[in-house]
């Protein structure tokens, strides 16, 4: 015992100066160099590492910075002119100013074509030019045969196994009318159009995938209802492609969400059920799917006062019964979700029929909630586009996988006069930046990254979008 007492005495002894014991100079001198060595190898490394970030950020920036420009938008309402569409007097009486949505909504407005540019301006696939691959948000949209893209509140599908996107939407090209005097703008179920691009600017026409019914008028399906906003999944487990959407009356009194599943991207779907999911009304409504594969059905409810996320089952083909009201109060609709470094950020409008509103974007750190609001996410433009998100409402917001926090958001340019003609509104995303303003004084909270969704009226994707960073 004594002995290792000893021992350890001398051991500590050769390694510290203590006050009274004999230094060995060498060996101070040796440890020195050797904690020198350490730091300077320590800092070397770090240096490499913040190097090669630094590097990734500034090259990442480099490649978004041309889809974070805007444009200003310069467009006058014009004084009130004498002679006004009667349908435009008797909605507004004769002396009101008429405000900037009032024009939109008014067909015949002096700005109509600067709301509805005609067909020459449409992108056209056909056509090789300097235009080619540009985005013209609102322009008309032409597909490969020449055609307007009938896919109104809509989604886009990425598909793995053929590495093609799909993009489903309402097909809406028949006569808009109002089933009766106070009822809403309204088109006869087509059914569900998909077309197929591997470039996200060229679409091909992949017919109607799920048609409307022309007989049996006690199917959801029938002409004389609602079918509005599908969205595809694909599930892994079963290798089915199932349509989400919502379903409803000619008086969207039914608010119930469809579903439909399909051996492929490109139909045909078979329509399977509806019903009131959680036993709640269901209007506007979407799908996602998480990185886990687990997908979740997002709708608004309780008279659209707020929203309901609850999981679906494995196989994607009805809910769980586990539900969360979120957004209780804000009556928000046209939820398009996303998901950034683990954070779930979703876009939402407000609630005003085919008119256009502000739109808002909400995070969460759990899917299930809770989410908070944070801002208008709309930057550039003017005031007035601001304020009615480009006068138009979120439908989707698609990943761009080789450039990590840019997303392409899309957004419907609703034409009550004329469903069949509404526009579609494509438009950068990104996430970063500076933290949201409002959240600052929310201690309570993490202050989230900004969402951005920045105006042009004509853009691009940047080179290599598709693997830049995979
Ligand atoms: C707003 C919704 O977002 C649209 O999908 C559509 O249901 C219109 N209301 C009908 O007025």
């Amino acid at each position: 015992m004594r002995m290792k007492m000893r021992n350890r005495q001398q051991k500590s002894s050769a390694l510290c100066c203590n006050a009274g014991s004999r230094c060995s100079l060498p060996l101070v001198i040796w440890s020195l160099v050797g904690c020198v060595l350490v730091i300077h190898l320590y800092s070397v490394v770090r240096y490499k590492d913040r190097g090669a970030t630094t590097q990734v950020r500034l090259t990442r920036r480099t490649v978004t910075r041309e889809l974070e420009e805007v444009e200003e938008e310069n467009f006058q309402i014009p004084p009130p002119r004498g002679k006004r569409s009667p349908r435009a007097v008797k909605r507004r009486g004769p002396r009101k100013q008429p405000t900037a949505i009032d024009e939109f909504l008014d067909e015949g407005s002096d700005l109509r074509p600067f709301f509805f540019p005609d067909r020459r301006s449409a992108i056209d696939p056909t056509k090789e030019g300097n235009d080619s691959m540009f985005f013209y948000p609102a322009r008309m949209w032409l597909d490969m045969d020449g055609n307007p893209i009938q896919a109104h509140g809509g989604g886009v599908l990425f598909d793995e196994k053929s590495q093609t996107y799909y993009w489903y939407g309402e097909n809406k090209d028949g006569e808009t009318y109002h089933a009766h005097k106070k009822g809403a703008a309204r088109v006869d179920i087509i059914g569900v159009s998909c077309y197929s691009s591997k470039d996200l600017w060229t679409w091909k026409n992949e017919g109607v995938v799920l048609p409307g019914e022309e007989t049996n008028i006690t199917h959801d399906l029938h002409r004389s209802n609602v079918l509005e906003r599908p969205k595809v999944l694909y599930n892994d487990r079963t290798g089915q492609y199932i349509m989400w959407m919502h379903v409803d009356d000619v008086n969207y009194t039914k608010a119930s969400v469809g579903v439909a599943i399909a051996d492929s991207p490109t139909g045909p779907f078979e329509y399977l059920y509806s019903k009131q999911p959680h036993g709640f009304d269901s209007r506007d409504m979407t799908v996602f799917k998480d990185d886990d594969g687990k997908a979740y059905l997002v709708y608004s409810s309780e008279d659209n006062s707020e929203l309901h996320i609850g999981p679906l089952t494995d196989d994607y083909l009805d809910v769980t019964r586990v539900m969360r009201r979120i957004l209780v109060g804000q009556h928000r609709e046209a939820p398009a979700l996303f998901k950034y470094e683990g954070t779930y950020y979703m876009i939402t409008s407000g609630c005003s029929g085919w008119a256009p509103n502000r739109a808002l974007a909400h995070a969460a750190e759990s899917i299930m909630g809770p989410w908070e609001t944070m801002e208008n996410p709309c930057i550039g433009g003017n005031k007035i586009f601001r304020m009615t998100t480009f006068f138009s409402q979120s439908t989707f917001v698609l990943p761009l996988p080789g450039l990590p926090g840019s997303y392409i958001f899309m957004a419907d340019r609703w034409n009550p006069p004329e469903l069949k003609d509404s526009r579609y509104v494509w438009l950068p995303l990104t996430v970063g930046g500076v933290a949201d303003e409002p959240l600052e004084y929310n201690f309570g909270f993490p202050l989230w990254s900004r969402v951005s969704i920045y105006w042009h009226k004509r853009w691009r994707l940047p080179e290599g979008w598709r693997t830049a960073y995979t």
